[in-house]
């Protein structure tokens, strides 16, 4: 009885930490929250892109990214407090900083419970657009979020 009880209690423990804490996983497997896959494309040509994303708990350091590539990451959506994933970006003498996945974001791209969602990124010369397909670079789907 108790070693049931205190399984219990530790698998109650295991679900707890897993809505409260919010976990930056190396494949996407999320328990009970929505697995969300970000990508940052440089849509400029000849360009290099220095981004460098952030949350409140993680810093996933600074990243170049040239024309037609892109940079990507992951995490399981936290269900209690809401997302929030922020970036710098540069190239040039152009600077801009937007949220790169928030409340916002998901509500726009749409998340499926329990399915992988998407956000994609394309970083232009007039802006950065958002879309949740990977999109040709000029496909007019593709929403300006934001300029430089
Ligand atoms: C990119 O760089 C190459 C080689 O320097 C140049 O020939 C080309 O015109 C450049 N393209 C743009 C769009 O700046
Ligand atoms: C990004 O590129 C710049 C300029 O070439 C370089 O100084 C910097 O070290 C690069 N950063 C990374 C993380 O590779
Ligand atoms: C996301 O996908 C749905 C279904 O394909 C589509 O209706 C919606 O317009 C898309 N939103 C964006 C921002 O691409």
């Amino acid at each position: 009885m108790g070693i049931f009880f205190t399984k219990k209690l530790c698998y109650l423990f295991i679900i707890l930490s897993c809505f409260t804490s919010f976990c930056v996983t190396p494949s996407v497997s999320c328990f009970l929250t929505i697995p969300w896959f970000i990508q940052i494309y440089d849509g400029i040509p000849n360009s290099t892109i220095s981004v460098h994303v952030k949350s409140k708990d993680d810093d996933l350091g600074f990243h170049n990214i040239t024309y037609y590539n892109s940079y990507s990451f992951h995490f399981c959506e936290n269900v209690i407090h809401s997302t929030l994933f922020w970036a710098d970006f540069s190239y040039g003498s152009k600077f801009v900083h937007f949220n790169v996945i928030d409340d916002k974001v998901m509500e726009i791209i749409g998340g499926i419970l329990f399915a992988k969602s998407h956000a994609y990124w394309l970083m232009k010369e007039d802006g950065y657009y958002l879309s949740n397909k990977s999109r040709a670079y000029d496909d007019p789907s593709w929403i300006l979020m934001g300029k430089w």
